[in-house]
C-alpha cells in the first residue's frame, strides 16, 4: 500500500526535476505526465488498490501532483517563449546586408560574340589555337622567316630561344593549325588573346584581343572578300555604313589592303574619334599568299583564299566611344557594369 505512496511522491519529485529544453521536449513532457495514458493518468487509477481510510489522502497527494505537473508545464512554455523572444530582440534590422553583386559580360565579351555571332551566318565556324606559340607557327609558315624586316612589325614576347617559343602576337597561328590539319573548303574564324611588346597607352595594349578570318576555296577572289567585309560593317555598325580599302603590306597576304569604314559617330563629317577624316580604319585583309597555302600543304594552284584580321579591341572602342584600351583590362566594375546586355 505504502509502495502506491511512495510511486506517487516519487513522481512528484521526478515532475519537479523536469528541464525542457525545447518546445518538442514541452510537448514529450505534457504527453508523458498529463497525456490521457500518461503516468498521472495511472496514479489516480491506482486509487483503486488503496484502502478505503486512504483513499483521501492518496488522492489528495495525486491532485497535488497533478497540480505541481501543471503548472509546471506553464512555467516552461513561459521561459521557452521568453527565450525565444530574445532571440528576436538580438535581431538587429538597421545592419547593413551581405549584398549578392550580380556580374556581367565584359564588353569584349559581348563584342566578340556579335562577331562570330555576323560571321557565323555566313558559315563561318570558330578555330582555336594556344596562347603559347612555336616560331614555325606565328611566323615562318605566314611567309615571315627569321631576319624578315616584317617581323618587326609585331614586337613578341619570347619565352624560350631553343627552340623558340613565343606568346602568340596574331591569331593567324590558328588559321595555320587548322590548314596543318584540313584540305579546302575551309571557312574559320580564330578569336583569342594575343600579346605585343608594346608600350601600354591609351592607344596600345601589350595584350589584346583578336578575330581572323579564313577562307579558303576554288576561285576565291578578291570581291568575295569584299563582299564579306561590307557585310560585317554594315551587321556591326549598321546599314549606312561606307567601306574604303586602302593599299597596305602583310607578309602572308598579296594583294594586302587595310579597311576603312564611314566614321559612324559624325557620319563622315569628321571629328576626334576619326581625326577630322570622317573614316576610322578597323581591320587587315588580304589574298592568302600562294607560299603561305604552299607551307600548308595546300596547293595554291588549285585553291586561292582570302583573309583578315581586326582587334576586338578596336571595334568594341569604337562601337561604345571608349578613348582608352586600358580600361578594358582595369576590371573596374564601375566600367564593366556600363555594358551588362540583356
Ligand atoms: N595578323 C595581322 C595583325 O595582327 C592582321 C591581319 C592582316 C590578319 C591581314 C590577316 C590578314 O589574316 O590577312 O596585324
Amino acid at each position: 500500500m505504502n509502495q502506491l505512496f511512495d510511486k506517487a511522491k516519487a513522481i512528484l519529485e521526478e515532475i519537479k526535476a523536469v528541464e525542457i529544453p525545447t518546445a518538442n521536449d514541452l510537448e514529450q513532457y505534457r504527453i508523458k505526465y498529463l497525456g490521457s495514458k500518461g503516468i498521472i493518468k495511472g496514479l489516480f487509477a491506482d486509487i483503486k488498490n488503496i484502502a478505503n481510510e486512504q483513499k483521501k489522502e492518496y488522492g489528495l497527494l495525486v491532485n497535488s501532483v497533478k497540480q505541481e505537473a501543471e503548472s509546471r508545464m506553464e512555467l516552461l512554455r513561459e521561459s521557452l517563449q521568453g527565450s525565444s523572444k530574445s532571440e528576436t530582440n538580438d535581431l538587429d534590422l538597421s545592419l547593413p546586408v551581405n549584398q549578392k553583386l550580380l556580374g556581367s559580360r565584359h564588353p569584349l565579351s559581348i563584342v566578340k560574340n556579335e562577331i562570330i555571332d555576323i560571321f557565323s551566318r555566313i558559315g563561318f565556324v570558330v578555330a582555336e589555337g594556344p596562347e603559347i606559340e612555336d616560331d614555325w607557327h606565328n611566323f615562318t609558315a605566314l611567309n615571315t622567316p627569321e631576319d624578315h624586316p616584317a617581323r618587326d612589325m609585331q614586337d613578341t614576347f619570347y619565352i624560350n630561344q631553343n627552340p623558340i617559343s613565343l606568346l602568340r602576337t596574331h591569331t593567324s597561328s590558328a588559321q595555320v593549325r587548322t590548314m596543318d590539319v584540313q584540305q579546302p573548303p575551309i571557312r574559320i574564324i580564330c578569336p583569342g588573346r594575343v600579346y605585343r611588346n608594346e608600350t601600354i597607352s591609351a592607344r596600345a595594349h601589350c595584350q589584346f584581343h583578336q578575330v581572323e578570318g579564313l577562307y579558303i576555296d576554288k576561285n576565291v577572289s578578291f570581291a568575295d572578300l569584299k563582299q564579306t567585309l561590307i557585310y560585317f560593317a554594315k551587321s556591326m555598325f549598321g546599314e549606312d555604313t561606307q567601306m574604303r580599302l586602302r593599299p597596305s603590306f602583310f607578309p602572308f597576304t598579296e594583294p594586302s589592303a587595310e579597311v576603312d569604314i564611314t566614321c559612324f559617330i559624325c557620319n563622315g563629317k569628321g571629328c576626334s574619334i576619326c581625326k577630322k577624316t570622317g573614316w576610322v580604319e578597323i581591320l587587315g585583309c588580304g589574298m592568302v599568299d600562294p607560299a603561305v597555302l604552299k607551307n600548308c600543304n595546300i596547293d595554291p594552284k588549285v585553291y586561292t583564299g582570302y583573309a583578315w584580321g581586326m582587334g576586338i579591341e578596336r571595334i568594341a572602342m569604337l562601337r561604345y566611344k571608349v578613348d582608352d584600351i586600358r580600361l578594358f583590362f582595369e576590371n573596374d566594375m564601375r566600367f564593366i557594369r556600363q555594358f551588362a546586355s540583356a
